[in-house]
């Protein structure tokens, strides 16, 4: 091969190794890391895609120069000569990938294996998928469960996933991992969050009509403020103060995620606005007590127009025990009373 040639063939290369590396850098593609795992997960994701760039370029470089110089003149119809084939051509086209697939594999296995070491003084919960909606329970707080995923700041935090319906999976992009909640089996997970902050939970296995508005919040807390929350949260749940026990369970299952309601602060429109309930209930006939009742146990009973049947959760009437659900009609009737 002539110098000439081997210049040219480097050139692109190194063009089309610096777009790549450009497009790479330039473009925030990852979100800021917020646990040990993801922190792990970062540079193995650049080791990667430094790879991917070098065999791009030499791609790009291979096939333009092949383009460009051995195309076949215009009025050329004869047959190209022909070639056997080429021993260390083959040898070093094989050789290369297994050595890159080879070192993927064993620095990917390191850091799976690091990531899943659970460390000591874990905390446990117990998230539970279903059509549309997650619920997060904390076995050593007496079973408290929250519609918001609060977690310590490093601590090693297991998740244990299952689901009531269909497959969901469970992604929270700075945390970089997710897992399927599959019914029937359960999945797990262990996260260190290691950043303060408020970070989304998407569902991202499609689930069906209500796919899309599946997520809610993982807010991290420094340790004191958890331990402080979760006293606070078992105590409210069971207050013999209606107001605070409803607007508790009112909060920790998510309502203001799809629910406008004035009271709680709430503002979302993927459901009816519930500062309209004495209205609703006029339309469908039915007392505000029973028809609010009716709504949060069977939500397809009675669905108010213009939003579309079971998107709304249909499990609420099993989830919530009695008081839970006592106190939330409660809630609900004068908040929307007042709204
Ligand atoms: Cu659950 Cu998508």
């Amino acid at each position: 091969m002539r110098r000439g040639s081997i210049a040219s063939l480097i050139g692109i290369g190194i063009v089309a190794g610096g777009i790549a590396a450009a497009v790479a850098l330039a473009l925030p593609w990852l979100p800021k890391p917020a646990s040990k795992e993801a922190d792990r997960i970062d540079p193995l994701f650049w080791f990667v895609i430094i790879i991917c760039i070098v065999v791009f370029a030499v791609v790009i470089a291979v096939m333009t120069y092949s383009i460009i110089h051995f195309r076949a003149a215009p009025d050329d119809d004869s047959d190209g000569p022909p070639i056997h084939g080429h021993t260390n051509l083959e040898i070093v086209w094989t050789l290369i990938p297994t050595l890159l697939v080879t070192s993927i594999g064993i620095v990917s296995a390191i850091v799976l294996s690091r990531n899943d070491a659970v460390g000591a003084n874990v905390l446990r919960v117990n998230v539970t998928a279903q059509q549309f909606a997650w619920s997060f329970s904390y076995p050593d707080a007496k079973g408290l469960t929250s519609g918001v995923l609060r977690l310590p700041k490093d601590r090693s935090v297991l998740l244990t996933f299952t689901a009531k319906d269909v497959i969901h999976s469970f992604w929270v992009p700075e945390f970089s991992q997710k897992e399927d909640a599959v019914p029937g089996i359960s999945t797990h997970l262990h996260i260190t969050p290691n950043r303060l902050g408020t970070f989304p939970v998407i569902c991202t296995e499609l689930c069906g009509l209500g796919h899309a508005v599946m997520r809610t919040q993982a807010i991290v807390m420094s340790p004191a403020a958890f331990d402080k929350w979760l006293h606070s949260q078992s105590t409210a749940v069971t207050s013999p103060n209606a107001g605070v026990a409803g607007a508790a369970v009112f909060k920790n299952n998510q309502c203001g995620a799809c629910h406008t309601l004035a009271a709680a602060g709430a503002t979302a429109t993927t459901g009816p606005d519930l500062g309209k309930l004495p209205a609703y209930a006029k339309t469908a006939g039915k007392p505000l007590a029973d028809f609010i009742r009716q709504s949060i146990v069977d939500p397809n009973a009675y669905v108010q127009k213009g939003y579309p049947k079971s998107v709304m959760p249909q499990t609420f009437g099993k989830a919530l025990s009695k008081q839970e659900l006592d106190s939330l009609v409660q809630y609900l009737i004068s908040s929307s009373k007042k709204g």
